[in-house]
């Protein structure tokens, strides 16, 4: 569900978590543009019915929602565990063929934040040449979603 006052998804950390990316220390985030100060964990999650309809059907339909929620790690030894500290920001794409142009896959892209909670309190639609290009570049053939980077979306593994 979209909350209709911050325009962004409510309880995503109860849709399903279809994976988890490390972003090592001294990269930059695509979110903002700025270096990172410690690893960051990226954990995606869909929004449940979309994920049972893609995972059924291998189609996004229209509505998906998909977040991108950062964790900072503490900085550790390089032989210890790599253990999450905070919540350290929130990115979103939607799928929505009346708003936004079949160019895109007709996904919106939204920021809520690079900083430790709260997070922005509204969503705000980023421009298109700041995050859809990249989708548009490197995932056209898999419906501008980066199905191939979650462990959780392969389909063939469950066959
Ligand atoms: C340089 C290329 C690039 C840019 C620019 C980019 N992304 Fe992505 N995005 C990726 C890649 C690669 C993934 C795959 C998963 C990962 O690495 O975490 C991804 C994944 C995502 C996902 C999870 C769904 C999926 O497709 O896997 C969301 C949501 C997302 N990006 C939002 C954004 C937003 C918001 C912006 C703009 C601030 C943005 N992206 C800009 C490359 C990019």
């Amino acid at each position: 569900m979209l909350d209709s006052h911050t325009g962004r998804a409510a309880n995503y950390r109860q849709w399903v978590n279809v994976g988890t990316t490390l972003l090592p220390k001294g990269e930059v985030n695509i979110i903002d543009g700025q270096p990172i100060a410690a690893s960051e964990y990226i954990n995606t999650y869909v929004e449940p019915q979309s994920f049972a309809i893609y995972m059924e059907t291998g189609a996004w339909r229209d509505g998906t929602q998909i977040v991108k929620e950062f964790t900072a790690t503490k900085d550790t030894a390089p032989d210890e565990v790599l253990v999450e500290s905070h919540y350290t920001g929130l990115a979103m794409l939607i799928k929505d063929t009346e708003r936004f142009p079949a160019e895109t896959g007709h996904l919106g892209y939204f920021y809520i934040g690079h900083h430790r909670q709260p997070y922005e309190p509204k969503a705000s639609l980023l421009p298109r040449e700041q995050c859809s290009s990249c989708h548009e570049a490197l995932a056209a053939d898999q419906q501008f979603i980066f199905a191939d980077h979650h462990i959780g979306l392969q389909r063939k593994s469950k066959e």
